[in-house]
């Protein structure tokens, strides 16, 4: 094999020690089955005190509202319930969830569209709904006169927001009213004046451009004026989530990966993918046509620090940094991570079953035989919707954890394709060539690091009777400085055993 084209995984100290605890690892997976989630408490924790830290630099208020759907852990929610941090809720159960987990009404939020339960439920526990539609917001009147509920907060997602001149800046959305209709919805809202209370307006973009960001953040500021002058009294801009996070260690490698993909595409490389899969690419007569369609795994601008950026952006037609705006008229800042907020949060392990080498046929389909000697099927007792990281176009390679201590031998780099646990030709858990410093054997875990935004639980099923991975809440011991102790014993538990109040030293230690 040429040189392999590794994509590592970034691991912080936190992940990294756990990666090293192999022992603790396998123990956890022998008892717990494979797939296993792992989920890191502490450090969501921390990943909320840096973006708490750039609203403070910008001197800025307002909620930092986790987005639940990124991963439905216990002791994630249960851990941020004993901090600071809101809670963004898609759906009724995700509401109980939060409500359970010891966050009061006034810290959650309910977005995206609802069903007749969810308004329900918000409405009469009082928690504030980002109303989606003009529909949404006349159900919700309706439900709060029916049932005598006091009135609700409500926020106004808004979208297709436009700078001066006609060109369209900002991302359209099927989410949210369009900025030009705001007109209407406030009518609507005074018609609605006894059953909702307007606090504040807001958008998400599924984007990762700040100028877009900036444009729609912009859009909100002049849309509390506008409520302002026609007698309401917001204060509050929800940004949505979307400031996403870095998956690599090394930028040169996604550099590099993806270079070699655009080639192999055009058929100037052999191709890198199982039945010659593009990720959206296509050669059309010698030209490349299409766009790749991956998350940007290596993001140096991701998370709190996208955050900061954004906010340091000018506003694009009133110039002013986006922060200054707000400050200047004294409102509040909402936003909702999701990706960012459970960066390093988390790690999915799955055994390996099975190691061999791909058939001739397959390789022909599948492989360049010139350069790699050593294709082989590496099958996991795992599935593609337990390892949700191709689904989301996310391509990050697994670290492996060999089972026994006894050296690894030395194979060399290898390029494996990954297979899942279902009797279906689908089920790859990657549909490209991952490269491994050494070949994997039957019992070694592979371990996918980093699952816990999207890809560790938001798709997992029990197709054909498979178990649903089990989660596990893990920890380390602090020092007296409340800093984790680099290698350090892990502990752990159940995920829904997990809560805050117990002392960090009386669960198991495997
Ligand atoms: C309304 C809303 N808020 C927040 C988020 C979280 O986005 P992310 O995980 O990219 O931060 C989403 C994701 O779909 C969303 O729809």
């Amino acid at each position: 094999m040429d040189v392999p084209l590794y994509l590592e995984p970034r691991l912080e100290s936190r992940l990294a020690s756990l990666l090293r605890a192999r022992t603790f690892l396998h123990t956890l997976a022998g008892g717990l089955g494979s797939p296993l989630n792992v989920v890191l408490p502490d450090r969501i924790a921390e990943n909320l005190a840096a973006f708490r830290a750039v609203y403070r630099r910008h001197h800025l208020s307002g909620g930092i509202y986790f987005a639940h759907k990124a991963n439905r852990s216990s002791a994630l929610v249960r851990r941020l319930a004993a901090t600071d941090a809101g809670m963004d809720v898609a759906s009724v159960r995700e509401l109980q969830h939060a409500l359970g987990a010891g966050f009061a009404p006034d810290r959650i939020l309910a977005t995206g569209p609802k069903n007749g339960e969810f308004l329900w439920l918000a409405a009469r526990t009082g928690t504030a709904v980002h109303v989606d539609s003009p529909g949404e917001l006349d159900e919700l009147a309706a439900l709060v006169r029916d049932h005598r509920l006091p009135r609700v907060r409500v926020l106004l997602r808004l979208s297709g927001f436009r700078t001066p001149g006609v060109r369209l800046l900002s991302r359209q959305s099927r989410f949210g009213t369009a900025e030009g209709d705001l007109d209407g919805l406030l009518k609507a809202v005074e018609r609605h004046g006894d059953a909702v209370e307007l606090t504040g307006v807001g958008y998400h973009l599924d984007t990762t451009s700040p100028a877009e960001k900036a444009v729609a953040l912009e859009g909100c500021v002049k849309a509390l004026d506008t409520c302002r002058v026609r007698g309401f009294t917001p204060r509050a801009v929800d940004i949505g989530g979307g400031f996403g996070t870095d998956y690599l260690a090394d930028g040169a490698q996604w550099q590099r990966y993806t270079t070699e993909l655009t080639n192999a595409a055009l058929g100037t490389r052999p191709p890198m993918t199982w039945r010659r899969h593009t990720y959206g690419l296509r050669n059309e007569n010698g030209t490349l046509r299409g766009a790749l369609a991956l998350y940007p795994a290596h993001r140096p601008t991701a998370g709190a620090r996208y955050l900061d950026e954004l906010l340091s952006l000018p506003a694009p037609s009133l110039g002013r940094p986006l922060a200054t705006l707000l400050l200047e008229n004294l409102y509040e800042l909402h936003t909702e991570p999701g990706r960012a907020l459970v960066d390093q949060c988390g790690v999915t392990l799955a055994r390996v079953l099975e190691v061999r080498r791909t058939q001739p046929s397959e390789r022909s389909e599948a492989v360049d035989d010139r350069t790699s000697p050593g294709h082989l099927l590496v099958r996991l007792d795992a599935n593609a919707d337990d390892i949700g990281l191709e689904e989301h176009g996310v391509l990050v390679d697994p670290v492996l954890v060999p089972r026994t201590a006894r050296p690894v031998p030395d194979t060399g780099p290898v390029a494996v394709y990954l297979a899942g646990n279902l009797c279906l030709e689908a089920d790859m858990i990657t549909r490209r060539a991952v490269h491994l410093p050494a070949a994997p054997r039957p019992g070694d875990l592979l371990v996918f690091a980093n699952t816990a935004g999207y890809c560790m639980d938001f798709s997992a099923d029990e197709a054909q009777q498979q178990p649903v991975a089990r989660k596990a809440a893990v920890w380390q011991e602090e020092a007296a400085d409340g800093l984790p102790q680099e290698d350090a014993p892990w502990h752990w538990c159940l995920d829904e055993q997990y809560w805050p109040h117990v002392p960090r030293r009386t669960k198991g230690t495997a």
